[in-house]
């Protein structure tokens, strides 16, 4: 265990930001020794410190504090990325949490990275008062994103005492860890949480990382309402099935939507500005590369959910069927393939119906729902209630709806809150530092939110010189770390 000894001397120096009775000094000697068994039989040997504090004014013992892991043997550490891995769901908390053999965790530990998988406050985490004996929520946004971002700044404090490079963080999360991946990668170092960090004890350090990796991230969720209907609104009735009261609703919120687009200036590859004119045919570019990579992969899709196959000219024709037969005698471009093999176009009314019917939409408002049409509270209602429990309205819109009051409009308290958890405001805000590089995934079948919200999420980091990694995979629900040799390769390119 040479490695080990090197940390233990490397733990005995002392540094000027390292002082001995630093209190969120890492501790190298308490690291031990695991194993796991990979899926196809490999052991991955590795070590383990778990439970750590990660800010000194812990308000809630069951969540704030980290597991770290490292594989044993390691002998270089300058340039082992870190895979941050957050367990956030619902934006409910999340305990810390161990590797696991199936995700990326331990695909991590089998590629020669560390791991940190930290607890993390959420909506329905609480403390008991002790002075009254009341219930205090501790997990009201944005305590959840104060604590990854102390997490990070843990790991950047003790990067001399650690496996593992600080400056090499790669956040992982998905849907509400998706969106929270996302606003660590867009809010680094941005002052408007620092008396916050500050108020937590975390430690007095930059809290930007490498890279991002977002998985079905359900973020921008001040505007994800509106793209949910201005989107979803295309799909049937049949297979939305939304009462008259909810029809109003979804056609107020989706002619909302293109004021929102226009204001964010975004601009396709090739520099066209892009509105509600030629928005929806910018979505169904990326689901026809959807669909055209998993015909390549040799997968059926149905003849009924409204994809459109290249015809060659005068039919089908006999050398295969529309769906991928035999070579087309013409070749296809690129001359390898039938012409009959591409995806043409896409019917968006048909495909989203199909999606709508496949993964029942949610009705509207979809996120700010609680009293609007039918009593819903949803996640995001709850996240951003209060301490005492009540779940609140963030948009103006559902506010108004919802209290029958015209002029109503949302504490400013609040609105800081909406806006300090929407990673959307930060990627043109100087005094971020955003994260370089970024792998956005969104289901093809997913719709817990709508296609717009990651892409406008990639659109606006492309514009602004980022780079990002991003699809719409073809038949996949709402879930993450899938397709983990995909995400690897990945993040070996982006390390290398
Ligand atoms: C999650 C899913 C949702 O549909 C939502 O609105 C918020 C969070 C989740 O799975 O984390």
């Amino acid at each position: 265990m040479r490695k080990t000894v090197l940390y233990l001397m490397l733990a005995t120096l002392p540094t000027a930001a390292l002082a001995q009775d630093d209190a969120l000094r890492f501790d190298i000697s308490q690291g031990e020794e695991r194993s796991l068994t990979m899926p196809d039989g490999r052991v991955v040997n590795y070590l383990a410190w778990e439970g750590i504090p990660y800010v000194t004014n812990v308000e809630d013992p069951a969540y704030q504090t980290l597991n770290f892991y490292a594989p044993a043997g390691c002998d270089e550490k300058a340039n082992m990325p870190i895979l941050l891995r957050n367990n956030v769901g619902g934006y409910m908390a999340a305990r810390p949490a161990h590797p696991s053999a199936t995700d990326a965790t331990g695909r991590a530990l089998s590629e020669g990275y560390a791991l940190c998988i930290p607890g993390t406050r959420g909506s329905n985490s609480t403390v008991t008062n002790e002075a009254d004996g009341s219930t205090v929520y501790t997990g009201r946004a944005p305590a959840g994103l104060l604590d990854l971002k102390a997490v990070v700044r843990y790991l950047r404090h003790n990067d001399s005492l650690m496996p593992g490079d600080a400056e090499r963080i790669i956040s992982d999360g998905t849907s509400a860890g998706g969106a929270m991946s996302a606003l660590l990668g867009a809010t680094g170092n941005h002052p408007v949480y620092d008396k916050l960090l500050k108020a937590m004890g975390a430690a007095d350090e930059r809290d930007n990382i490498f890279a991002a990796v977002c998985y079905c991230p359900i973020t921008d969720l001040d505007h994800a309402d509106m793209a949910y209907e201005w989107l979803y609104s295309l799909a049937s009735d049949e297979a939305r099935q939304l009462t008259d009261e909810q029809k109003t609703v979804s056609q107020e919120l989706a002619a909302a939507y293109p004021a929102y687009l226009a204001s964010l200036e975004l601009k396709t590859d090739d520099g066209t500005p892009l509105t509600a004119d030629n928005y929806l045919d910018y979505v169904k570019g990326f689901l026809i590369q959807s669909a055209q990579r998993a015909v390549n992969e040799t997968c059926t899709l149905p003849d009924d959910i409204g994809i459109k196959m290249y015809e060659p000219q005068g039919g089908r024709g006999g050398m295969g069927g529309p769906r991928g037969g035999g070579p087309g005698g013409m070749g296809g471009p690129g001359g390898q393939r039938g012409k009959s093999e591409f995806v043409a176009d896409i019917d968006m009314p048909q495909y989203l119906s199909y999606v709508a019917q496949v993964a029942r939409t949610k009705t509207p408002p979809a996120f700010d729902a609680q009293g609007v049409t039918a009593d819903r509270s949803t996640p995001e209602n709850q996240v951003f209630g209060d301490k005492q429990g009540s779940a609140v309205n963030f948009t103006e819109y559902s506010l108004r709806k919802a209290s029958g009051q015209a002029d109503a409009s949302l504490p400013d308290e609040l609105k800081e809150r909406v806006w300090m958890m929407n990673p959307m405001n930060f990627i043109t805000e100087e005094t971020a530092t955003k994260a370089p590089h970024w792998y956005i995934r969104h289901g093809a079948r997913d719709c817990d939110t709508s296609f717009p919200v990651s892409i406008n999420l990639t659109t606006k980091l492309r514009n602004n010189g980022f780079d990002v990694d991003f699809a719409l995979p073809w038949n996949r629900p709402h879930s993450g770390d899938y397709n983990l040799d995909d995400l690897f390769r990945w993040i070996g390119f982006i390390t290398k």
